[in-house]
């Protein structure tokens, strides 16, 4: 690619995103970024977002709220990184909403599409990749820590969001990549490493 790219991370809770993203930014000089929560207001949005306290949200309200994070992160963080000629790495993205708050929830996505390409202005990412592992290794992964709103929906919520992810990645398979994220992380930074430089020329 002759210009900057930006690549996302998706995939279920505890299946390596952050561990691979920030490895893989710093391998390219990437600029590295988040959703939710990759600016100052974003922060705040998503403590509403993962408070556990929080028991009566809307699921309108919070895609509401996650579209105003990514608003601000796109305004903020990934375009001017692009514009300036960096690359972006995302721990998660505009995917994140369809599969959670599409495919789980159930709202209707062409709704989410709708709202959410009004709220990214239209910079979609370049790349998505998506780590996949078997269900029992991440509730092994997550079995450590505790568990916030999106992590306690149960396993029928977030094997929508798995089977939404596939399914996705299957429709667009000129910007998704799916990897086997179950081996050792070296493996599979490695494994992500050579698909970029395959698929971006990076
Ligand atoms: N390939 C791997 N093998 C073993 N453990 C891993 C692997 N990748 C990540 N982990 C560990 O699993 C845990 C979850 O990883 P990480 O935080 O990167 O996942 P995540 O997808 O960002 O999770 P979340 O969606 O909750 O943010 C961490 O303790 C991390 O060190
Ligand atoms: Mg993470």
């Amino acid at each position: 690619m002759d210009r900057p790219v930006y690549i996302a991370f998706e995939g279920a809770e505890g299946c390596g995103k952050s561990t691979q993203a920030r490895r893989l930014a710093a391998d390219l000089d990437a600029i590295h970024t988040r959703e939710t929560g990759g600016t100052a207001i974003g922060e705040r949005l998503r403590a509403i977002l993962h408070d556990t306290s929080v028991t009566d949200l809307d699921d309108h309200a919070e895609a509401l709220i996650i579209a105003a994070d990514r608003a601000q992160h796109l305004a903020e963080v990934v375009r001017p990184a692009l514009a300036a000629g960096r690359n972006v790495v995302s721990d998660r993205s505009v995917y994140s909403t369809l599969a959670y708050q599409g495919y789980g929830r159930g709202l209707p996505l062409d709704d989410l599409r709708r709202i959410n390409g009004w709220a990214i202005g239209d910079t979609w990412p370049d790349l998505v990749v998506l780590l996949r592992v078997p269900e029992h290794v991440t509730r092994d992964r997550m079995s450590r820590r505790e568990l916030d709103r999106f992590e306690r929906a149960g396993d029928e919520f977030h094997r929508r969001v798995d089977d939404g992810f596939v399914e996705m990645a299957d429709a667009d398979p000129e910007h998704w990549v799916v990897v086997d994220a179950s081996g050792p992380i070296d493996t599979v930074t490695a494994t992500i490493r050579s698909i970029v430089r395959e698929r971006l020329g990076l």
